[in-house]
């Protein structure tokens, strides 16, 4: 499925789904996101960093319950997120640092129309501590990936990468660091991208620019 171009004018509306400190959402706020805005902010994590940040930068934040269980939502409160976020008329969602895995009602109504960041080069390192994992691994190479949310765990189409070299005395701390980096340039960049309309979303190596 080729998405079709978004108007230039037209205002693409984008929730932001975090747990904890938020910088993605920052950069992603930030950012040269083309016609997308950054317009809702949800978060499981009532203590939330991302919280604060959202209200510096006025943009709507919420917290909201995902239910009693601690790596998924509830089926009714994840129904609750999706209703929210399409009364509110948002197109894209991108999660940045959500510490819950999501499968229903939200996959179901925004298929093909979830982003997610993660710390390294996809199909390496999926899951939790990707930086860790790459350093006990002893690549030489690492980075982020924009990717889609499908039903598995970092598993879904790659939008964009950017790698980052390991130097010989990295830590985890500084390694991430860098990481870091590279991956408030690339969410903004794979947000512009989608919003441009240049990205098939639904195939494997979708990621066309136009010539
Ligand atoms: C980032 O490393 C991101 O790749 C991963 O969770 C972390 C979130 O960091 N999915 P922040 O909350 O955006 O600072």
């Amino acid at each position: 499925m080729i998405l079709d171009k978004q108007d230039k004018d037209s205002v693409l509306r984008i929730a932001v789904l975090a747990s904890g400190r938020g910088s993605n959402f920052e950069a992603l706020c930030n950012g040269d996101t083309g016609n997308g805005r950054i317009s809702l902010l949800i978060t499981d994590n009532e203590k939330a960093d991302v919280l604060r940040k959202a209200s510096a930068l006025g943009v709507e934040a919420l917290y909201m319950s995902p239910g009693r269980y601690r790596t998924k939502f509830g089926e009714a409160e994840e129904r609750e997120w999706a209703q929210l976020m399409k009364d509110r008329g948002i197109e894209l969602i991108c999660l940045a640092g959500l510490m819950r895995i999501i499968k229903g009602p939200i996959l179901e109504e925004y298929q093909d129309r979830i982003m997610n960041i993660h710390p390294s080069l996809l199909p390496s390192f999926p899951g939790l501590h990707a930086q860790k994992q790459a350093l006990d691994y002893g690549v030489r190479i690492t980075g982020c990936t924009v990717h889609y949310v499908d039903a598995g765990v970092d598993s879904g189409p790659i939008v964009l990468q950017k790698a980052v070299h390991v130097k010989d005395d990295d830590t985890v701390e500084t390694l991430s660091g860098r990481i870091l980096q590279q991956e408030h340039i690339a969410y903004s960049e794979a947000v512009r991208l989608y919003c441009s309309g240049v990205i098939a979303s639904s195939e494997r190596y979708a990621y066309k620019r136009e010539q």
